[in-house]
């Protein structure tokens, strides 16, 4: 087999379908393994298409059994018919139906698109072209259908069948042990949201009323027996409802809504309409099974793909470069859900980590692009950071630059403008410059070009005159040099040593926010009565890398003294990374690293009890990929783990008494029960921060410190924070407790993932062979996404001393996990091999090892687009 290069799509390319379908009726006979699937198809000539055109219907792996055309059988002549496509070279000119008859084979179905089983229980997924796996059809977003679906099944093997919209009709097949239920969905969607299951399966459910004065039930499905590790979800999906309702005036607009956990799942979760459909990692919860991160990002899925239900499924995308237009925007919704539910500041910290954790090195690598991409080879390939996160850090500047009342307005003018109707990104500014009366024509840069803005800033005060001028100077690598200049929003404002200089104006600030609009630009601040510290993006106005020399004396000033959580928590962060950084190059000195120890001794002592959590994070000190990102070429990441390594050890002593009585302090008093809720987290995180520190320093009294609190844990959350500081300490007390906890999770798959991740993530070079010894553990296996994300996925993505190893044994131990998965699930071996995103930056022994491992994936006969796209991309 020869491997093609894929055809590419372009954005310019786009035009409308030269046929619409109006309505859909499906008959699914479902069976493991011949799933019989007639579809009814009423379809029209689109007036905005070409007349004449031949009907295209897109086929993925399909065979056919029969054809009808308004009843009659099509002639052999008058049709072609291809795994991938059934085209009629010459169809009517008018409405007609189409009755297409396919045939499936949902347990052969390994790369869990389409219609596939999972422990049984059969599920779809569709996003973004699954459907056509299911039926020929026009597979694109902008063709929108009205669906009725019926779905039959052996009753004892899927005795629960649920659909898209409002349950119909349900009923035995008397004599055959089979039944069926039918299925209305009133909303016209794209078949990426068309959804069905049929199983086992339990049920947590309630009753919940609209504001509108609609009756919902909801209900969350899982698998038999886990039904209470499905509480918190359903509590989720309530609070989702009534945020939505209350902050952006959408209200749900089904009868039933639908939340079904299965186990082998390609990404997070999907919205189809009024059937969500998730990983069970993002469903399933006990305080025995599940960490205060993993509660926290069950709220923040449930709500996001609930919230599709508006941005996404209400108002859709016309074409998938305009995947951010629901991407970017819901993301941005369920952080600002999230925000709501729990520490706004914290939270805010955590997106821009993540932000930067995956966004920055992607813009700045070979697999860099725009938020709206202008072409791609494969879709699946482009559900990114920087479509998700950087989309949604698009829309949080749309609204710092429009205002809180003018973003609602313009929120509520997209929704009704565009309900119903398949949007693109211009749809969406235009309903804000009808709003705010603002020409975004220049912002919409934001969304056209790759690449990491840099902002560099200067600061000069003028005693004499008591002003303050700052000085911007924007530049856009990797955008190319005809690069227009970006409008930036900055918060910003002016520190003194005893905390934020009110009194101190500039004409060009309005509510804290300078508009950064052209190259240069020049502020100048008046009455400041002595040298003041700049916070400088307050919030982390903009997705952007800012260039400022400061002293770390004040960046301190800035962790005391700022009003802005987020710029406390970065000056601390930006004090450790010039620490490290300096120190890996030679040029750090103690004296600097104890004065930051000093300067975070007073940090805890005068506010670690009042926010645990911010603490937390303020102690969690850069990632060692934090730095690489940071340093950005020549990377040796040994030297990054040893520089990162050494200042954790110094702090550690430093601050042991201090950290010691934190975690006394914080301790649970015995017997309070377990709460997820965002305090009792962040006290739990500030414990095992100190927990980490002190071990650092001081091996054996963490390796005490530590098996007392797995010994002691009453919850997850504490008991892997043990096992996680253990990982980090040779030794016989950490295989012995990597033995006992597996013993006890034996039976629990989503558990012993967390367990594959912590010993794939250890920094030593007996990492590799503990790898490939757990890839033969019974609880491993290649054709759950999640154990292999859990195993190789951490070990690629977030270990990477041992990935990157100078002997490239890494990068080999990915590529082969690469390539045997592409077999089976392409999709998921496509998100692996991201992990080789940023080999350029590497020193020229292992970028050469990274380089000739991806040559050996890229000429492997018979390779998947979705991993050819990648490689190719990534070597380019
Ligand atoms: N729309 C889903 C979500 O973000 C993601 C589905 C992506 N699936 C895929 N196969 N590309 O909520
Ligand atoms: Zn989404």
């Amino acid at each position: 087999m020869r491997t093609e290069t894929p055809p590419t799509v372009r954005l310019e390319d786009y035009r409308p379908s030269d046929h619409l379908i109006d309505r859909v009726e499906l008959d699914v006979r479902l069976d493991p393994h011949d799933t019989r699937v007639t579809a009814r198809l009423a379809i029209r000539p689109n007036p905005a298409g070409r007349p004449g055109a031949p009907l295209v219907l897109d086929g993925d792996d399909l065979r056919l059994l029969a054809l009808d055309l308004d009843g009659q059988p099509l002639a052999p002549a008058a049709f072609r018919v291809a795994p991938s496509a059934l085209t009629l070279p010459e169809p009517p000119g008018r409405p007609f139906t189409l009755t297409i008859e396919t045939r499936i084979d949902p347990s052969a179905n390994t790369k869990l698109m389409g219609l596939y089983r999972s422990n049984g229980v059969y599920c779809t997924q569709c996003e973004a072209d699954g459907f056509r796996r299911i039926t020929y059809f026009l597979d694109r977003p902008d063709v929108m259908a009205v669906y009725t679906t019926r779905i039959e099944a052996e009753e004892a093997q899927a005795p629960v069948l649920l659909g898209n919209g409002n349950p119909v009709e349900s009923g035995r097949i008397e004599g055959t042990g089979r039944h069926f239920a039918v299925w209305h969905d009133p909303h016209p969607k794209p078949a990426y949201l068309f959804a069905l299951v049929g199983g086992c399966l339990d049920r947590v459910a309630k009753s919940f009323d609209t504001r509108e004065g609609r009756t919902v039930e909801l209900a969350v499905h899982v698998e038999p027996g886990k039904a209470e590790r499905a509480a918190y979800a359903l509590d989720a999906v309530e609070r989702s409802m009534v945020w939505d309702e209350r902050a952006f005036g959408r209200a749900y607009d089904l009868d039933v809504f639908n939340v079904v956990a299965v186990s082998d799942f390609n990404m997070g979760a999907m919205e189809n309409k009024g059937l969500n459909i998730f990983n069970d990692k993002f469903v399933l919860a006990s305080p025995e099974t599940a960490t205060d991160a993993d509660y926290a990002a069950i709220e923040a899925i449930i709500a996001h793909e609930y919230f599709h239900n508006w941005s996404g499924n209400r108002v859709t995308c016309r074409d998938w470069f305009q995947l951010c237009l629901k991407e970017g925007l819901t993301v941005f919704r369920d952080q600002e859900f999230s925000s709501d539910m729990r520490s706004r500041d914290v939270h805010r910290i955590g997106e821009v980590r993540t932000l930067r954790a995956r966004q920055f090195p992607e813009d700045a690598g070979p697999l860099a692009h725009p938020v709206r991409p202008r072409q791609y080879a494969e879709i699946n390939n482009f559900y990114t950071a920087t479509v998700y996160e950087k989309g949604a850090e698009i829309v949080r500047m749309l609204r710092t630059l429009v205002g809180e009342s003018a973003f609602r307005a313009g929120m509520d003018r997209y929704f009704s403008d565009n309900d119903g109707r398949a949007a693109t990104v211009e749809d969406f500014l235009v309903a804000f410059e009808a709003e705010s009366g603002r020409d975004l024509a220049r912002f919409a840069e934001w969304y056209e070009r790759p690449g990491t803005p840099r902002v560099a800033v200067t600061g000069t005060y003028d005693a004499a005159e008591r002003t303050y001028r700052l000085d911007f100077r924007q530049t856009r690598p990797g955008a190319g040099d005809d690069a227009p200049p970006l409008v930036i929003p900055v918060r910003l404002g002016l520190v003194g040593p005893d905390g934020p200089l009110g009194e101190a104006t500039c004409p060009q600030v309005e509510d804290g926010v300078f508009v950064l609009d052209a190259f240069e630009a020049a502020l100048t601040f008046d009455d400041v009565t002595a040298p003041p510290v700049p916070s400088l993006f307050r919030g982390f106005s903009a997705p952007v890398r800012v260039d400022m020399a400061m002293d770390d004396a004040d960046r301190l000033t800035l962790l005391r003294h700022d009003s802005d959580g987020f710029n406390r928590w970065e000056a601390a962060q930006r004090v450790a990374a010039r620490l490290m950084i300096g120190a890996l190059r030679g040029a750090a000195t103690d004296a600097g690293a104890d004065a930051f120890a000093a300067a975070l001794g007073a940090f805890l002592d005068a506010r670690a009890l009042d926010d645990p959590a911010f603490a937390a994070l303020v102690l969690a000190l850069p990632s060692e990929n934090d730095l690489a990102d940071e340093i950005g070429a020549e990377i040796d990441p040994d030297a990054i783990c040893s520089a990162r390594r050494a200042l954790r050890v110094r702090i550690g002593a430093s601050l042991n008494p201090r950290l010691r009585a934190l975690r006394d302090a914080l301790a649970e008093p015995a017997g309070t029960p377990f709460s997820p809720d965002a305090a009792s987290a962040g006290r739990r995180s500030l414990r095992s921060a100190a927990l980490d520190l002190i071990a650092a320093a001081d091996p054996a009294d963490g390796t005490a410190l530590a098996r007392a609190q797995i010994a002691a844990a009453t919850n997850m959350t504490d008991r892997l924070a043990g096992l996680s500081t253990l990982a980090l300490l040779p030794g016989s007390a950490r295989e012995a407790e990597f033995a006992a906890f597996a013993e006890c999770y034996v039976d629990e798959p989503l558990v012993l993932d967390k367990w594959f991740a912590i010993q794939a993530t250890i920094p030593e070079d007996g990492t590799i062979e503990r790898v490939r010894r757990l890839q033969t553990h019974p609880a491993f296996a290649m054709t759950n996404p999640n154990r292999v994300r859990a195993l190789v996925g951490s070990f690629a993505l977030a270990n990477p001393t041992q990935f990157n190893r100078a002997d490239g044994a890494g990068f080999a131990l990915t590529a082969e996990t690469v390539l045997a998965l592409d077999r089976t699930n392409p999709q998921v071996a496509a998100r692996l091999m991201t992990a080789f995103g940023s080999w350029r930056r590497l020193e020229p022994v292992r970028r050469a090892a990274a380089e000739s491992a991806l040559r050996r994936i890229l000429a492997t006969p018979g390779l998947s687009r979705d991993v050819t796209d990648i490689a190719g991309r990534s070597l380019a």
